[in-house]
């Protein structure tokens, strides 16, 4: 039984892996190499997200569900999930 739940566990924590709980860490791993350490964009690569209009629910749902007209958002980041895109969209929202 013991070793049962420790496979489990290093599942759980492997399937983990990559997502950081603080959301300036996920934005550096995840999205700063298009769009900028600072979320200021990078010419012909992704926009500036710095003082985006988009609301927070708005950031979630591309996230989570995709549905940009063009380019990697047209589908759900991989790996993303409720809580991480929830952490990311505020995150983009609080850049200046
Ligand atoms: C492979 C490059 C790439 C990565 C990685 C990437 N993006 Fe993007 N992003 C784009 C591009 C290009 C656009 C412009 C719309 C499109 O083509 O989908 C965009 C658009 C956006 C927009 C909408 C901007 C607007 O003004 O409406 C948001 C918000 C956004 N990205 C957030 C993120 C977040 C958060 C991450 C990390 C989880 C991320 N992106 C990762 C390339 C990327």
């Amino acid at each position: 039984m013991k070793k049962v739940i420790t496979i489990l566990a290093l599942i759980a924590a492997s399937a983990s892996i990559g997502w950081s709980q603080d959301a300036s860490a996920l934005f550096k791993t995840k999205c700063a190499m298009c769009h900028g350490a600072e979320g200021q964009g990078k010419p012909k690569i992704a926009p500036k997200l710095a003082g985006i209009d988009k609301s927070e629910a708005a950031i979630v749902a591309m996230l989570t569900k995709g549905g940009a007209p063009k380019g990697i958002h047209m589908k759900p980041m991989a790996g993303m999930d409720a809580a991480h895109a929830k952490a990311l969209a505020a995150f983009v929202k609080s850049l200046k």
